[in-house]
């Protein structure tokens, strides 16, 4: 579904294609829509003290045996954030860890969730820095104001509002995170231009995600089941690639941080209405945990 809107836009933009931006719209409605009831859920689920496990039986669940989000990050990270905001992690990296954060930046987390990567940035950009998180499900920012408040910093905000419209002026950011989020959206592409457009020229682009290496079955793509699971909107990696550069990123590469084998796809699979033995074999090795990066050029090319 992804892939057929990605290329109708891109023969749109070549003038090679009727326009069709109704259709369109509400499909990308119909997602986020989607998105959001999950992860309100998601969210519901830590306000009541239970583990996040936001997508039934697939995916970023937030179990401890889950293939993505599990064992991310280290006990010294855990143990300086609530546990509600652990419980509600659903990421499927650890970007701040990668993203050589220093004291007195400014930091956007996209789709922050329960806020776990904003509390720990808060911390490593410290009091003279700023850390921002962005989401669009109320029971989320909820969560994460909850966690915020448990913390005690004063150095974060978090922001309601969607991630292809980002509530914030122009070059207004040093670093860009995210957790496995950008793989969720729907307009990939308005995605990327908004996170240029705010970050700083020299700013980051450091972002954990699901990333797909080749071909995968189509089976997978058409499961919005499993999209929403964070796996079949993921980007295959030069798709990525090239999309950064076209947004204006330079410096742009992808490197894996855990690559699912058959077991693992076994595991994110289990209850989808697929052949799950086959699938999982298909794809053995083509879905990763990857951390993206890019920059914005410091002086316009
Ligand atoms: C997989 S969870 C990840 C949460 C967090 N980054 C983490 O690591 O725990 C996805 C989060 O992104 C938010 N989200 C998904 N699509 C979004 C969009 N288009 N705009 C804003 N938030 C979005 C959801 O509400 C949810 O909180």
């Amino acid at each position: 579904m992804l892939r057929l809107r990605e290329q109708r836009r891109a023969k749109r933009e070549e003038g090679t294609a009727q326009p069709q931006q109704g259709e369109d719209k509400v499909a990308d409605q119909t997602i986020r829509d989607t998105v959001r009831e999950k992860y309100g859920e998601a969210a519901k689920r830590v306000l009541e003290g239970k583990n996040a496990e936001c997508c039934g039986s697939s995916c970023c669940g937030g179990g401890e045996k889950d293939p993505i989000s599990s064992n991310i990050y280290s006990a010294n990270e855990t143990s300086v954030v609530p546990e509600g905001a652990v419980l509600a992690s659903l990421g499927c990296g650890n970007p701040t860890a990668l993203a050589e954060l220093k004291p007195g930046e400014t930091v956007l987390d996209l789709g922050s969730g329960g806020g776990i990567d904003v509390l720990l940035s808060a911390r490593r950009v410290g009091p003279t820095g700023k850390a921002y998180g962005l989401d669009m499900t109320d029971e989320m920012l909820a969560l994460a104001r909850e966690n915020q408040r448990k913390a005690g910093v004063a150095n974060v905000e978090f922001l309601k509002g969607e991630i292809e419209h980002i509530p914030l002026p122009d070059a207004s950011v040093d670093v860009i995170i995210s957790n496995c989020v950008i793989n969720l959206s729907a307009d990939k592409r308005k995605v990327l231009a908004e996170a240029f457009r705010v970050l700083k020229p020299g700013g980051r682009f450091a972002v954990s995600d699901v990333v797909v290496r080749g071909e995968v079955p189509a089976e997978v793509r058409r499961s919005v089941e499993l999209w929403i699971g964070c796996v079949a909107g993921a980007l295959e990696e030069r798709e990525f690639e090239a999309l950064l550069r076209d947004s204006g990123f330079t410096d742009v590469s992808i490197e894996p941080t855990r690559i699912y084998r058959v077991d693992d796809a076994r595991a994110f699979l289990e209850g989808a209405v697929l052949d799950v033995e086959a699938v999982a074999t298909a794809i053995e090795g083509r879905f990763m945990g990857a951390f993206v990066r890019g920059t914005k050029p410091a002086v316009a090319g």
